[in-house]
């Protein structure tokens, strides 16, 4: 029997992990299997206890059950702390042990498939919820030389820069008060709708310095509101959240297996030219 594995959440049916998971374990020799598993809303810990049981030894945890994911496992990575959610979970045999590889799926992202530097540049996040909160530990652990966090709701803002204040460079600031500041490297956390196409008031004009990247962490087949957004108010170039999709399914895989598989062909399969 190859070990098993699955993608937990509700949704699920649209996951791309069973795919992505496949392709990595033929590629690296791995007998396991990977599945999909849809839980009741209500129904989490009662759903991950039951697959445990059944002999499933890692998930992967997609909305909206992160936060449930924190709360069940007793051990934690200092990321999954950090990100104060998981979206990886392994059996260790009595217990399960949480994750987060979000943020560092985002890094390698950026680091290795993009090639842009984060040390030393200027970094604007539009966004204070979830998906912001569980990139800020990886990406400041980059020395990046500033984060600015712009956000709707000012005090999310504030108690996310707060919270990351002994990590490095970070500030909450609202939309109007910028000041002309430029970065290097902006990133949508938002979710702010399709029929938002002015970004809903928070996604400032005039952000993007010479050479901009801005980076979407949701994915899309066509570009996104926000690369659209981005590329019509200055953005040198933009990109989409499947190279994050990818690279933190390729972390998630390292702590099940301990093998990091090559992420690259993974490229052409998801988004085929
Ligand atoms: P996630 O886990 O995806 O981050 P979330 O915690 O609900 O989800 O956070 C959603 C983010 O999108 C928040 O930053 C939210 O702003 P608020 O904190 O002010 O709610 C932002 N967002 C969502 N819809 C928005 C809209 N129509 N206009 C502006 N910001 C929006």
């Amino acid at each position: 029997m190859p070990d098993r594995y699955a993608v937990i959440g509700n949704p699920v049916a649209h996951s791309k992990s069973p795919l992505i998971h496949a392709a990595f374990a033929r590629a690296t020799g791995q007998a396991m299997s990977y599945e999909r598993l849809l839980a009741p809303l209500d129904g989490f810990a009662a759903a991950a206890k039951r697959f445990a049981s059944e002999g499933g030894m890692g998930l992967n945890v997609t909305a909206p059950f992160k936060l449930d994911a924190f709360a069940l496992a007793t051990e934690k990575s200092a990321r999954a702390r950090s990100a104060g959610a998981c979206n990886t979970l392994a059996w260790r045999g009595s217990h399960w042990f949480g994750d987060n590889t979000d943020g560092a799926g985002l890094i390698h992202d950026l680091m290795h498939n993009l090639g842009v530097a984060i040390s030393g540049r200027d970094v604007l996040i539009f966004g204070a919820g979830g998906a912001a909160r569980g990139i800020l530990g990886p990406l400041l652990a980059e020395t990046p030389r500033r984060v600015v966090v712009v956000n709707r709701t000012q005090s999310k803002a504030d108690e996310l820069a707060a919270h990351f204040a002994a990590h490095g460079n970070i500030a909450a600031t609202p939309t109007g008060a910028l000041g002309g500041g430029r970065f290097d490297i902006v990133i949508n956390a938002t979710s702010i709708g399709l029929q938002d196409t002015d970004g809903a008031g928070v996604w400032a004009a005039g952000v993007f310095a010479p050479g901009a990247l801005a980076y979407d962490l949701v994915y899309a087949d066509a570009p996104t509101p926000f690369a659209r957004w981005a590329s019509a108010n200055g953005a040198a170039r933009t990109a989409d959240g499947l190279g994050m999709l990818i690279e933190q399914a390729a972390e998630s895989f390292l702590l099940w297996r301990g093998v990091r598989p090559d992420s690259r062909p993974l490229f052409p399969l998801l988004r085929p030219v």
